[in-house]
């Protein structure tokens, strides 16, 4: 009946996450709202690091990946379940520095690290830094030396894998500004390079090849290829490579219609074709790191507005406007991402008509979703738009000098905020 496992309805009718109902947390929090569910974060959380272990010896580790939602709540929340983070600017890691992340548990990333944000991973001292490109090498050898750190790095290789996904989240192809390419000769070229710094220690690489992938295949291939690569350093320069990091992508339900396969199945034939490979062609296993982001994010959070006009134009559509918008969530106005929504407090009705629910910015485009199956919507109603945990609030804008929701974490029946609504000082707040 809905996208997410901790969705329900209550006595009242109304929807419920978590088993907490989202029509109490819009009045007592206002609107728009994002709701995040702590036990499924940690279920799927577990969900993944139980299939490392189970099926790759326990040699895994997984790198939740910041950039789908981050804040300190979600920092402590990983921290506790034992993982570690995937970081990808200063934002992201003085975020989980200051909520007393590990941070010999994190993962930095970026295509373009500067100089502060190098030099504050050193500081901190991240577990590993993944570098990107030669011109990263060569700055991180530099500072390195003058900080008298030797930072363990992975490099990050562009596989060549056609992930089926949108074309701006495919991130494994050669025409991409992601990492390092294969088949040119660019990475074995730079390996070379790198096994012989001084003041960098190289640990392995990795590839990320996509978001939201349903398929296992190209995660298959992915991994068939890099060891492909691991066995070639191994035979012509005679290193040994210690880890290897497979990155995120796993898809998550939308729609009723999707249907991504589960987690274990990833982890399962993953890890398989990882240990043949090995055996194969005769390479020691290397750690595996897993960074999933949407999956972890994405099932547990929703988002509530409150709707206000109701616009029929007959013949044509209806659009049924919220409080929130592009602003909150621009996924659709920059992927045309589809979302199921609810009327929270007539979650128990039939889905009687289909609708766009528009936001409040002042563009066209600003549209939550079209053709949307919704219970009959009236002003004052509230809307719970479903699985958008990941990528919303991580994305989010201060378009039209709207202020930023709330985030709200729900926990056996309670509540509690983890990021503040902003106010209106806070959208002057660096204005002189
Ligand atoms: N690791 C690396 C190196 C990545 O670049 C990403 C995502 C992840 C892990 C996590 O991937 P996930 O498990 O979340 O699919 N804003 C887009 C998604 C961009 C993904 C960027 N990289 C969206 O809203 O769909």
């Amino acid at each position: 009946m809905f996208v997410s496992e901790n969705l329900g309805i209550n006595g009242n009718g109304h929807l419920t996450i978590g088993g907490v109902d989202t029509v109490e947390l819009a009045a007592q929090y206002g609107t728009p709202l994002y709701v995040m569910d702590e036990q499924l974060i940690r279920r799927t959380l577990r969900r993944f690091h139980d299939s490392m272990n189970d099926f790759y010896y326990g040699k895994g580790e997984v790198h939740y990946a910041g950039k789908a939602f981050s804040c300190m709540e979600m920092c402590r929340i990983v921290a506790s379940e034992g993982d570690g983070l995937d970081a990808v600017s200063i934002g992201e890691l003085y975020t989980a520095y200051k909520a007393g992340f590990p941070m010999g548990k994190v993962g930095f990333h970026g295509n373009n690290k500067t100089d502060e944000e190098l030099r504050f991973a050193l500081e901190v001292g991240v577990g590993h830094i993944i570098v990107d490109n030669i011109s990263e090498l060569h700055k991180l050898e530099k500072l390195s030396e003058e900080m008298d750190a030797r930072p363990q790095i992975m490099f990050r290789i562009k596989p060549g894998i056609d992930a089926h996904t949108h074309d701006f989240v495919k991130t494994g192809q050669i025409d991409s500004k992601f990492g390092f390419a294969l088949e040119t000769g660019e990475a074995f070229e730079a390996v070379k390079e790198a096994i012989n710094c001084q003041n960098v220690e190289f640990l392995g690489v990795h590839c990320h090849i996509g978001s939201q992938i349903f398929d296992i295949d190209p995660f298959e291939e992915a991994a068939r290829v890099m060891l492909g690569f691991i066995a070639k350093i191994k035979n012509e320069l005679g290193f040994e490579i210690k880890a290897l990091n497979l990155g995120g992508g796993f898809g998550i339900k939308y729609l009723e219609e999707h249907d991504p396969a589960p987690f274990e199945s990833y982890l399962k034939r993953v890890s398989d074709v990882v240990k043949d490979e090995c055996e194969r062609l005769g390479i020691a296993l290397p750690s595996m790191y897993i960074e999933p982001g949407r999956s972890v994010a994405a099932p547990a959070g929703i988002t509530l507005y409150t709707v206000g006009a109701r616009k029929e134009i007959p013949n044509i559509r209806t659009y049924i406007s919220v409080d929130g918008g592009m602003a909150d969530n621009p996924r659709y106005i920059l992927y045309g991402s589809e979302y199921d929504a609810v009327v929270a407090n007539k979650a128990g009705e039939e889905r009687s008509e289909r609708v766009t629910i528009a936001g409040k910015c002042c563009e066209s485009g600003d549209l939550i979703g079209e053709n949307m199956p919704l219970q009959h919507a009236e002003s004052g109603d509230i809307i719970a738009v479903c699985a958008t945990g990941a990528y919303n609030y991580s994305m989010s804008s201060n378009y039209n000098r709207l202020q930023k929701p709330a985030v709200v974490f729900v926990n056996d029946g309670e509540s509690r905020i983890a990021v503040r609504r902003e106010t209106l000082d806070d959208i002057i707040r660096n204005d002189l």
